[in-house]
Protein backbone atom coordinates (compact mmCIF):
# COMPACT_ATOMS: atom_id res chain seq x y z
CA UNK A 1 0.00 0.00 0.00
CA UNK A 2 1.03 3.26 -1.17
CA UNK A 3 -1.43 5.77 -1.43
CA UNK A 4 -5.17 5.35 0.05
CA UNK A 5 -7.12 6.92 -2.25
CA UNK A 6 -10.47 4.41 -2.85
CA UNK A 7 -11.98 1.27 -1.27
CA UNK A 8 -11.35 -0.06 -4.65
CA UNK A 9 -7.58 -1.00 -3.74
CA UNK A 10 -7.94 -2.75 -0.50
CA UNK A 11 -8.55 -6.68 -0.47
CA UNK A 12 -10.04 -8.83 2.35
CA UNK A 13 -6.19 -9.77 3.14
CA UNK A 14 -5.25 -5.93 3.46
CA UNK A 15 -8.12 -5.15 5.28
CA UNK A 16 -7.08 -8.45 8.05
CA UNK A 17 -3.47 -7.29 8.01
CA UNK A 18 -4.96 -3.49 9.14
CA UNK A 19 -7.22 -4.94 12.08
CA UNK A 20 -4.25 -7.10 13.47
CA UNK A 21 -1.71 -4.30 13.54
CA UNK A 22 -4.59 -2.12 15.01
CA UNK A 23 -5.24 -4.98 17.66
CA UNK A 24 -1.41 -4.86 17.99
CA UNK A 25 -1.10 -0.88 18.72
CA UNK A 26 -4.38 -1.19 21.08
CA UNK A 27 -2.43 -3.54 23.43
CA UNK A 28 0.82 -2.20 23.10
CA UNK A 29 0.98 1.62 22.36
CA UNK A 30 4.05 1.73 24.30
CA UNK A 31 5.66 -0.24 21.88
CA UNK A 32 4.71 2.31 18.81
CA UNK A 33 5.57 5.77 19.94
CA UNK A 34 8.72 6.35 18.06
CA UNK A 35 7.21 3.96 15.10
CA UNK A 36 7.64 7.25 12.90
CA UNK A 37 10.19 9.31 14.70
CA UNK A 38 11.53 11.78 12.01
CA UNK A 39 8.71 11.82 9.25
CA UNK A 40 6.25 14.45 8.98
CA UNK A 41 2.96 14.21 8.09
CA UNK A 42 1.01 16.91 6.59
CA UNK A 43 -3.08 17.37 7.09
CA UNK A 44 -4.19 19.41 4.37
CA UNK A 45 -7.92 19.85 4.66
CA UNK A 46 -10.42 22.25 2.52
CA UNK A 47 -13.46 21.24 4.51
CA UNK A 48 -14.17 21.04 7.80
CA UNK A 49 -13.38 18.13 10.03
CA UNK A 50 -13.23 17.28 13.81
CA UNK A 51 -12.60 13.45 13.86
CA UNK A 52 -10.65 12.78 10.66
CA UNK A 53 -8.07 15.33 11.04
CA UNK A 54 -7.15 15.44 14.78
CA UNK A 55 -7.46 11.88 14.99
CA UNK A 56 -5.13 11.37 11.85
CA UNK A 57 -2.99 14.31 13.51
CA UNK A 58 -3.45 12.30 17.43
CA UNK A 59 -2.23 9.23 15.44
CA UNK A 60 1.02 10.84 13.94
CA UNK A 61 2.06 12.27 17.40
CA UNK A 62 1.21 8.57 19.16
CA UNK A 63 3.69 7.44 16.75
CA UNK A 64 6.32 10.02 17.33
CA UNK A 65 6.05 11.70 14.04
CA UNK A 66 5.47 15.31 13.37
CA UNK A 67 2.64 17.08 11.54
CA UNK A 68 2.17 20.08 9.54
CA UNK A 69 -1.08 21.26 8.84
CA UNK A 70 -3.50 23.60 7.09
CA UNK A 71 -6.72 23.30 8.70
CA UNK A 72 -8.62 25.58 6.10
CA UNK A 73 -6.86 25.37 2.89
CA UNK A 74 -10.01 26.74 0.90
CA UNK A 75 -9.13 29.91 2.37
CA UNK A 76 -5.88 30.39 4.51
CA UNK A 77 -3.73 28.37 1.50
CA UNK A 78 -2.61 29.86 -1.43
CA UNK A 79 -5.25 27.95 -3.10
CA UNK A 80 -7.32 32.01 -2.38
CA UNK A 81 -4.88 32.93 -4.52
CA UNK A 82 -5.58 30.63 -7.41
CA UNK A 83 -3.20 27.99 -6.85
CA UNK A 84 -3.97 25.04 -8.32
CA UNK A 85 -4.59 21.33 -5.78
CA UNK A 86 -1.88 19.97 -8.43
CA UNK A 87 0.56 22.67 -7.51
CA UNK A 88 -0.23 22.71 -3.88
CA UNK A 89 0.88 19.13 -3.88
CA UNK A 90 3.66 19.40 -5.17
CA UNK A 91 5.10 21.70 -2.99
CA UNK A 92 3.49 20.49 0.03
CA UNK A 93 5.02 17.34 -1.28
CA UNK A 94 8.19 18.60 -0.70
CA UNK A 95 8.47 19.36 2.35
CA UNK A 96 6.66 16.04 4.10
CA UNK A 97 6.62 12.02 4.19
CA UNK A 98 3.15 12.03 3.69
CA UNK A 99 -0.05 13.96 3.00
CA UNK A 100 -3.47 13.59 4.42
CA UNK A 101 -6.08 15.07 1.92
CA UNK A 102 -9.95 16.51 2.25
CA UNK A 103 -11.03 18.09 -0.97
CA UNK A 104 -14.53 19.07 -1.98
CA UNK A 105 -13.68 17.55 -5.82
CA UNK A 106 -14.50 14.13 -6.22
CA UNK A 107 -11.53 13.15 -8.08
CA UNK A 108 -9.08 15.35 -6.02
CA UNK A 109 -7.49 12.24 -3.78
CA UNK A 110 -6.42 10.89 -7.53
CA UNK A 111 -5.20 14.06 -9.04
CA UNK A 112 -3.03 14.63 -6.18
CA UNK A 113 -1.76 11.35 -5.92
CA UNK A 114 -0.69 11.85 -9.67
CA UNK A 115 1.87 14.43 -8.97
CA UNK A 116 2.75 13.46 -5.43
CA UNK A 117 6.01 12.45 -4.13
CA UNK A 118 4.72 11.28 -1.22
CA UNK A 119 1.80 9.03 -0.57
CA UNK A 120 -1.60 10.74 -0.21
CA UNK A 121 -4.40 9.51 2.52
CA UNK A 122 -7.63 10.35 1.27
CA UNK A 123 -9.80 11.92 3.63
CA UNK A 124 -12.65 12.24 2.24
CA UNK A 125 -13.28 13.75 -1.84
CA UNK A 126 -16.30 15.17 -1.90
CA UNK A 127 -19.04 13.48 -2.47
CA UNK A 128 -17.08 10.29 -3.60
CA UNK A 129 -15.38 8.37 -0.90
CA UNK A 130 -14.15 8.64 2.93
CA UNK A 131 -11.57 5.46 2.74
CA UNK A 132 -10.30 5.69 5.77
CA UNK A 133 -13.57 6.30 7.45
CA UNK A 134 -14.87 2.73 5.89
CA UNK A 135 -11.73 0.78 7.11
CA UNK A 136 -12.28 2.01 10.48
CA UNK A 137 -15.97 1.73 10.26
CA UNK A 138 -15.67 -2.11 9.32
CA UNK A 139 -13.13 -2.56 12.12
CA UNK A 140 -15.81 -1.23 14.85
CA UNK A 141 -18.21 -3.83 13.32
CA UNK A 142 -15.28 -6.54 13.70
CA UNK A 143 -15.32 -5.31 17.22
CA UNK A 144 -18.65 -6.21 18.20
CA UNK A 145 -19.50 -9.11 15.82
CA UNK A 146 -16.67 -11.11 15.71
CA UNK A 147 -17.32 -11.34 11.74
CA UNK A 148 -18.36 -9.84 8.72
CA UNK A 149 -19.15 -12.24 6.45
CA UNK A 150 -22.87 -13.15 6.56
CA UNK A 151 -23.98 -9.79 8.04
CA UNK A 152 -26.94 -7.72 7.26
CA UNK A 153 -26.32 -4.10 7.53
CA UNK A 154 -28.65 -1.29 7.07
CA UNK A 155 -27.46 2.04 5.86
CA UNK A 156 -29.36 5.10 6.50
CA UNK A 157 -30.16 8.64 5.54
CA UNK A 158 -28.06 10.14 2.53
CA UNK A 159 -26.72 7.40 0.34
CA UNK A 160 -26.20 10.10 -2.76
CA UNK A 161 -23.72 12.51 -1.11
CA UNK A 162 -23.12 10.24 1.40
CA UNK A 163 -18.99 9.27 1.16
CA UNK A 164 -18.74 7.36 4.02
CA UNK A 165 -21.45 4.98 2.79
CA UNK A 166 -19.88 4.92 -0.64
CA UNK A 167 -16.93 3.49 0.59
CA UNK A 168 -18.39 1.60 3.18
CA UNK A 169 -20.19 -0.83 0.85
CA UNK A 170 -17.44 -1.06 -1.40
CA UNK A 171 -15.71 -2.63 1.71
CA UNK A 172 -18.57 -4.55 2.91
CA UNK A 173 -18.79 -6.36 -0.95
CA UNK A 174 -15.52 -7.97 -0.28
CA UNK A 175 -17.21 -10.13 2.18
CA UNK A 176 -19.13 -12.99 1.76
CA UNK A 177 -23.43 -13.60 2.04
CA UNK A 178 -23.59 -9.65 2.82
CA UNK A 179 -26.73 -8.09 2.72
CA UNK A 180 -27.21 -4.18 2.60
CA UNK A 181 -30.93 -2.33 2.98
CA UNK A 182 -30.36 1.10 1.72
CA UNK A 183 -33.19 3.48 3.64
CA UNK A 184 -33.46 6.91 2.15
CA UNK A 185 -36.11 9.03 0.41
CA UNK A 186 -35.67 8.60 -2.84
CA UNK A 187 -33.75 11.36 -4.40
CA UNK A 188 -31.09 10.54 -2.02
CA UNK A 189 -30.73 6.93 -3.25
CA UNK A 190 -27.38 5.20 -3.55
CA UNK A 191 -26.18 6.60 -7.13
CA UNK A 192 -26.24 3.15 -9.64
CA UNK A 193 -23.11 3.05 -10.11
CA UNK A 194 -22.73 1.66 -6.58
CA UNK A 195 -25.54 -0.55 -6.49
CA UNK A 196 -24.34 -1.93 -9.74
CA UNK A 197 -21.01 -2.14 -8.12
CA UNK A 198 -22.67 -4.69 -5.36
CA UNK A 199 -25.18 -6.55 -8.09
CA UNK A 200 -21.49 -7.33 -10.14
CA UNK A 201 -20.07 -8.50 -6.84
CA UNK A 202 -23.34 -10.70 -5.70
CA UNK A 203 -24.09 -8.15 -2.96
CA UNK A 204 -27.71 -7.99 -1.97
CA UNK A 205 -28.52 -4.84 -2.10
CA UNK A 206 -32.74 -3.86 -0.82
CA UNK A 207 -33.70 0.01 -1.22
CA UNK A 208 -36.06 1.11 1.69
CA UNK A 209 -38.18 3.72 2.06
CA UNK A 210 -39.50 3.30 5.91
CA UNK A 211 -37.83 2.01 8.57
CA UNK A 212 -40.34 -0.65 8.96
CA UNK A 213 -38.63 -2.14 5.56
CA UNK A 214 -35.45 -2.94 7.65
CA UNK A 215 -35.81 -6.37 9.65
CA UNK A 216 -35.53 -5.81 12.80
CA UNK A 217 -32.92 -8.87 13.53
CA UNK A 218 -30.74 -6.42 11.39
CA UNK A 219 -26.78 -6.73 12.44
CA UNK A 220 -25.78 -2.91 11.91
CA UNK A 221 -27.65 0.23 11.54
CA UNK A 222 -25.15 2.53 9.88
CA UNK A 223 -27.07 6.17 10.12
CA UNK A 224 -25.91 9.01 7.96
CA UNK A 225 -26.40 13.07 8.24
CA UNK A 226 -27.99 14.94 5.64
CA UNK A 227 -25.10 16.15 3.35
CA UNK A 228 -27.06 20.02 3.28
CA UNK A 229 -23.79 21.43 2.39
CA UNK A 230 -23.91 20.03 -1.16
CA UNK A 231 -27.36 20.46 -2.25
CA UNK A 232 -27.56 22.56 -5.37
CA UNK A 233 -30.60 22.19 -5.15
CA UNK A 234 -32.61 23.30 -1.89
CA UNK A 235 -35.69 21.31 -2.75
CA UNK A 236 -34.44 18.37 -2.03
CA UNK A 237 -35.48 16.77 1.40
CA UNK A 238 -33.52 17.09 4.51
CA UNK A 239 -35.51 15.84 7.62
CA UNK A 240 -33.98 12.54 8.57
CA UNK A 241 -35.44 8.96 9.19
CA UNK A 242 -34.77 9.82 13.51
CA UNK A 243 -33.24 6.93 15.40
CA UNK A 244 -34.48 7.53 18.99
CA UNK A 245 -34.87 5.27 21.67
CA UNK A 246 -38.29 3.69 20.80
CA UNK A 247 -37.23 3.52 16.82
CA UNK A 248 -34.30 1.92 18.69
CA UNK A 249 -36.70 -0.71 20.70
CA UNK A 250 -37.76 -1.95 17.18
CA UNK A 251 -34.40 -3.49 16.77
CA UNK A 252 -32.83 -6.65 18.23
CA UNK A 253 -30.65 -6.39 21.27
CA UNK A 254 -28.29 -7.38 19.28
CA UNK A 255 -28.11 -5.08 16.47
CA UNK A 256 -25.71 -2.00 17.06
CA UNK A 257 -26.15 1.51 15.74
CA UNK A 258 -23.39 2.97 14.15
CA UNK A 259 -22.71 7.12 12.53
CA UNK A 260 -19.50 8.41 11.21
CA UNK A 261 -20.60 11.80 13.17
CA UNK A 262 -21.15 14.26 13.04
CA UNK A 263 -25.16 13.79 13.80
CA UNK A 264 -27.40 16.51 13.34
CA UNK A 265 -31.05 15.49 14.57
CA UNK A 266 -30.76 11.49 12.96
CA UNK A 267 -30.10 10.21 16.01
CA UNK A 268 -31.30 11.35 19.33
CA UNK A 269 -29.22 12.13 22.14
CA UNK A 270 -31.94 9.63 24.80
CA UNK A 271 -30.02 6.44 22.52
CA UNK A 272 -26.51 7.31 24.10
CA UNK A 273 -26.79 5.40 26.73
CA UNK A 274 -27.79 2.35 25.23
CA UNK A 275 -25.06 -0.54 24.85
CA UNK A 276 -26.31 -1.05 20.95
CA UNK A 277 -25.12 2.95 20.48
CA UNK A 278 -21.31 2.52 19.52
CA UNK A 279 -20.76 5.53 17.29
CA UNK A 280 -18.76 6.67 20.24
CA UNK A 281 -16.24 4.02 20.11
CA UNK A 282 -16.28 3.98 16.39
CA UNK A 283 -15.15 7.48 16.40
CA UNK A 284 -11.67 6.22 19.26
CA UNK A 285 -11.19 3.18 16.80
CA UNK A 286 -10.71 5.43 14.52
CA UNK A 287 -7.53 6.89 15.69
CA UNK A 288 -5.88 3.38 16.11
CA UNK A 289 -6.92 2.13 12.53
CA UNK A 290 -5.47 5.68 11.30
CA UNK A 291 -2.21 4.71 13.51
CA UNK A 292 -2.22 1.36 11.62
CA UNK A 293 -2.55 2.96 8.17
CA UNK A 294 0.18 5.19 8.89
CA UNK A 295 2.27 2.77 10.11
CA UNK A 296 1.91 0.52 7.36
CA UNK A 297 2.38 3.17 4.70
CA UNK A 298 5.42 5.12 6.26
CA UNK A 299 7.30 2.40 7.64
CA UNK A 300 7.47 0.33 3.66
CA UNK A 301 8.41 3.86 2.37
CA UNK A 302 11.67 3.84 4.61
CA UNK A 303 12.70 0.06 4.35
CA UNK A 304 11.44 -0.44 0.58
N1 LIG B 1 -16.56 11.19 10.13
C1 LIG B 1 -15.94 12.31 9.69
O1 LIG B 1 -15.40 12.38 8.58
O2 LIG B 1 -15.99 13.35 10.59
P1 LIG B 1 -15.30 14.77 10.38
O3 LIG B 1 -16.01 15.45 9.21
O4 LIG B 1 -15.48 15.48 11.69
O5 LIG B 1 -13.85 14.53 10.04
Amino acid sequence: MYHVLSCDQFSRADLEGIFRLTDNIRAQPRAFRTALAGKIVATVFYEPSTRTRLSFEAAVLRLGGTVISTENAKEMSSAIKGESLPDTIRVIGGYCDAIVLRHPDIRSAEDAARVSQVPVLNAGSGSGEHPTQAVLDVYTIYQYKQKIDGLKVAVLGDLLFGRTVHSLVKLLALYEDITIYGLSHDVLSLPEDYSAYLEARGIRYIPCRSLPEIPPEVDVLYHTRTQTERFANTDLPIEEFVIDKKALDYFSPHTILMHPLPRRNEIAPDVDGDRRAVFFAQSHYGMYVRMSLLHSILKQDSEG
